[in-house]
């Protein structure tokens, strides 16, 4: 029995391992449940060592001839033969299946395991969680804004800008080339700069990566304005946010 419920733990880790991986979840949740299969298949090769095992005092007394047969197992081991196999079996398939996973991580879409905190109808505040009332800002104003309720998440810093034609516009506040924040905004020239490496973006035109190292556009957030004229985002970013190996799941 003990050796059944090893080979059970051994055949939950190798499946909450597929799992893991087709589901993209933490490399901690796969490594853990792998480790939960190979504990699972030494336990139990442990215990049906154990059970297996001839007592020290056992002597078998010789026969003139004739075929000798197979001892049964051990009163306490509680398995029959063929279920004590078919257990060994499942156990194996169950890791051979493992072989699965680089298929899967091919077949997975690239994408993001983090969260910025926005989404339809969250409303935008500042540092300190007070919500944006839809004229806050002059022409040619900016300010940093966050998802309410996310203040702390790293992804959520935005900037919303408006232009002169009094509409406004918000972009991920993340630097695409090295994750730093651009923080400076050229009104004259509607460009956005990073200070780090000094990468510029057109607001004007999607905050398009138009000089610098950044690889590509600051990530959009469309905007709304609820029922009491307060900004909300109508969604999440409309691309991955900072540089394109961060944080990237595969
Ligand atoms: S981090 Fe922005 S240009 Fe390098």
């Amino acid at each position: 029995m003990i050796v059944a419920a090893f080979l059970a733990l051994a055949i939950a880790g190798a499946l909450g391992a597929i799992a893991a991986a087709a589901f993209g979840a933490p490399p901690s949740a796969f490594g853990g449940a792998l480790a939960l299969m190979f504990a699972g298949f030494a336990g139990a090769a442990s215990a049906a060592a154990i059970a297996l095992h001839a007592p020290g005092d056992l002597t078998e007394p010789r026969v003139a001839r004739g075929p000798t047969h197979a001892r049964p197992l051990p009163a306490e081991v509680e398995l029959t033969r063929p279920v004590f196999g078919r257990l060994w079996l499942a156990a194996g398939g169950a890791f051979a299946l493992l072989g699965l996973v680089p298929l899967i991580a091919l077949a997975r879409k690239p994408g993001r395991a983090s969260r910025t905190g926005w989404g339809a109808g969250v409303r935008l505040v500042d540092e300190n969680g007070v919500p944006i009332p839809h004229d806050r800002l002059a022409a040619g104003g900016i300010e940093t804004v966050f998802p309410q309720g996310a203040v702390d998440i790293p992804e959520a810093p935005a900037v919303l800008i408006r232009g002169d034609d009094g509409g406004y516009r918000a972009f991920s506040k993340v630097c695409t080339h090295a994750g730093c924040p651009v923080a400076l905004y050229r009104h004259a020239s509607h460009q956005l700069i990073c200070p780090c490496h000094q990468s510029i973006f057109d607001v004007n035109d999607g905050a398009k990566n138009i000089s610098g190292p950044a690889p590509r556009p600051l990530p959009g957030l469309a905007l709304g304005i609820d029922a009491e004229g307060f900004f909300i985002a109508r969604g999440d970013f409309d691309a991955p946010v900072g540089p394109d190996d961060w944080d990237r799941v595969l």
